[in-house]
């Protein structure tokens, strides 16, 4: 038998003096776009936004629909829309914030996915910024580090 041990390193940092102004325009991004999201059956806002290397930043938010299963989260919908308008820009910062107090909300594990799927894409880390209580903002150097075994193009050949 052998066990493997997997370790994450995530980091708490201060919004207004340990952020880049970059990474501070990314996550004022997010926190607008909270406002629009359309979440009337959970009641759980969730804005995000990425930077892009061509200095784009790109909103999303969660979307919701009657048929529940049909509704996309705030990430995915970010992601989704950069992919649409910028095909050929590498994202660089993702951040997330949430409406409720309940802070810090991380992302979905079906984002995660998502997410190392634009990774692999780009051949590039996204910087993940998740909104938290206080001023505070965790950060991820990559999706990898909260998705461990994760899967992709390489299962399928
Ligand atoms: N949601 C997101 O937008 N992102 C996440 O990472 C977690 C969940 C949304 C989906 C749904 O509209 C609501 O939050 C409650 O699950």
């Amino acid at each position: 038998m052998k066990k493997i041990d997997i370790s994450t390193q995530v980091t708490q940092v201060d919004f207004d003096t340990e952020l880049t102004e970059q990474e501070k325009q990314v996550m004022i991004a997010a926190r607008k776009a909270v406002d629009t999201a359309y979440a009337p059956y959970s009641n759980y806002n969730v804005g995000a936004a990425v930077l892009l290397e061509n200095g784009e930043i790109v909103p999303g938010n969660n979307q919701e629909n009657a048929v529940f299963p049909l509704g996309l989260c705030a990430e995915r919908v970010a992601l989704f829309s950069a992919g649409t308008s910028f095909p050929n820009s590498k994202p660089i910062v993702l951040a997330v914030t949430i409406a409720s107090d309940n802070k810090p909300g991380f992302p979905c594990g079906s984002c995660r996915q998502a997410m190392v799927e634009f990774e692999n894409r780009f051949d590039h880390k996204m910087k993940l910024l998740i909104d938290s209580k206080d001023g505070q903002v965790i950060t991820i150097d990559t999706v990898r580090d909260i998705l461990p075994f994760s899967f992709d193009q390489s299962n399928l050949k």
